[in-house]
């Protein structure tokens, strides 16, 4: 990260956040690839190809701050293949690739790899080099990397809902049993916390069918830059701009309360 003023008074900001204003899991939107790649007059992969690079150095910095325990990473939506089959193509090459070239790094930073999605549709190559990637850092006991591939918010629910109707007509389950615990429990992200910070890039203020049950309390950070343009400094801006919320999950402000 290239230091001035401006950087080094944020890393002194951050190192100065007590410990219960951090937040716990990040989650982000990496939006723009395409959008970074045109203005430079390069193909649109080319953006993916930069974006891979951000995941490695965001990963590393969110293992190396500490307080962070999950990183949440919307990598593939459902809806996204509906673009054109090489850009497709690319994506998979460059999933493939990434939880190869990673493998040593996030054993090295202590990272525990894991996927939320739908497998059915992702090539048997890419999951076979994602389940090495996440057997290989089961034991890690440092940050938690969810990689959100093949994922949809709706389809997530839609799954789990399934699931609790099949133990509904098996008769194992009332009805009247079913409550938020259990929906939760039934999700790609069971026995995880949910987000406290939703970071999307490349200004767009959508949610994009990310995490819908589970951010239903995240703060959102949006900026303008696009994903290949994101770095340490700006994550640090998002969270520090988090430790300034106030989060009253529906009750009163501590002031007027
Ligand atoms: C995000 O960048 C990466 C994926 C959705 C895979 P985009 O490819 O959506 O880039 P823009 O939004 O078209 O610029
Ligand atoms: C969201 O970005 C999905 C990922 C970042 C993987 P999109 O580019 O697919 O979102 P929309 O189409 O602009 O809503
Ligand atoms: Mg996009």
């Amino acid at each position: 990260m290239p230091s001035s003023a401006a950087t080094d008074d944020l890393a002194k900001r951050l190192a100065a956040l007590p410990s219960e204003r951090w937040p716990r899991h990040i989650a982000i939107i990496m939006d723009g690839n395409g959008r970074w790649a045109q203005r430079q007059g390069m193909p649109r992969v080319e953006g993916h190809n930069r974006g891979g690079g951000v995941v490695r150095a965001i990963t590393r910095e969110c293992a190396r701050l500490g307080h962070i325990e999950q990183l949440t990473l919307y990598c593939l939506s459902s809806e996204n293949w509906k673009r054109p089959a090489e850009e497709l193509a690319f994506l998979m090459q460059l999933l493939k690739s990434y939880l190869v070239d990673e493998r040593p790094i996030m054993m090295e930073d202590n990272v525990r790899v894991g996927m939320i999605g739908r497998r059915e549709g992702i090539p048997d190559d890419a999951l076979e080099e994602l389940d090495r990637t996440v057997a290989l850092s089961a034991e890690n006991t440092g940050l938690r990397l969810n990689l959100a591939i093949n994922y949809g918010g709706r389809g997530e629910i839609a799954d789990a809902v399934r699931s609790i109707a099949g133990e509904v007509a098996a008769g194992g389950l009332q009805p009247d049993q079913i409550d938020e615990g259990m929906i939760a429990r039934n999700l790609y992200t069971a026995g995880a916390a949910d987000p406290d910070l939703l970071i999307r890039t490349a200004g767009e203020m959508r949610i994009s069918n990310f995490l819908l049950w589970q951010i239903s309390y995240a703060e959102i950070w949006v900026t303008d830059r696009c994903w290949p343009d994101f770095d340490e400094g700006a994550l640090h801006e998002a969270i520090i701009d988090y430790a300034s919320r106030e989060r009253r999950f529906g009750g009163l402000s501590s002031v007027s309360s």
